[in-house]
């Protein structure tokens, strides 16, 4: 498997937007429970379209294996991260995250923060894996910085 990192580009929304339909998903991009699939796509588009967020895909070949993006930049380096594996794609989120985290390193980001909700175990795992540390609990999240 040769995962590509490219930017996330408006042709790409239509598909993204599938992934988002599981509490999970929506909760780790900030998008309410009881949107419609009309106004996920607008969330998708109005995040496209902020220069304070980047978005990037992870891409084998043809195949969207995931997506992940930053937000709230901050000037010393550090970033909310968010990542989203397309369910097809399930049981590849370690390989998906070094990929992106050497990307994202290779472009000056410096230290990652996750909000991840208390039940989501797979992302607490894979976080902690990375050698994020607990730090805060805040509107029912967990708040998990990297250390650096
Ligand atoms: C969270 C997410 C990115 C993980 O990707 P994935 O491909 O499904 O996860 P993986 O199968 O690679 O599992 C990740 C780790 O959790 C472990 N894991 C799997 N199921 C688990 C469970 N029920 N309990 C605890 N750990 C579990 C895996 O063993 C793996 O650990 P390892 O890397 O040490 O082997 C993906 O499920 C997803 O996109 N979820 C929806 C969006 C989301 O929650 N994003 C994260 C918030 S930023």
């Amino acid at each position: 498997m040769s995962i590509e990192i490219q930017d996330w580009v408006e042709s790409d929304i239509p598909v993204v937007s599938g992934w988002i339909t599981d509490r999970d998903t929506r909760k780790a991009l900030g998008i309410p429970l009881d949107s419609t699939p009309a106004a996920v796509e607008t969330g998708l588009w109005l995040a496209l379209a902020d220069r304070q967020q980047k978005w990037f895909i992870a891409r084998d070949d043809d195949e969207l294996m995931g997506m992940f993006g930053l937000t709230s930049i901050n000037p010393d380096g550090s970033a909310i991260f968010h990542l989203v594996i397309a369910p097809e794609h399930r049981g590849k989120g370690g390989f998906v995250s070094r990929k992106a985290r050497s990307f994202m390193q290779e472009r000056g980001v410096r230290k990652l923060i996750a909000l991840i909700s208390r039940d989501n175990k797979k992302s607490k795992k894979l976080a902690e894996g990375f050698g994020f540390k607990f730090e805060d609990v805040d509107l029912g999240v967990l708040l998990l910085n990297e250390e650096g």
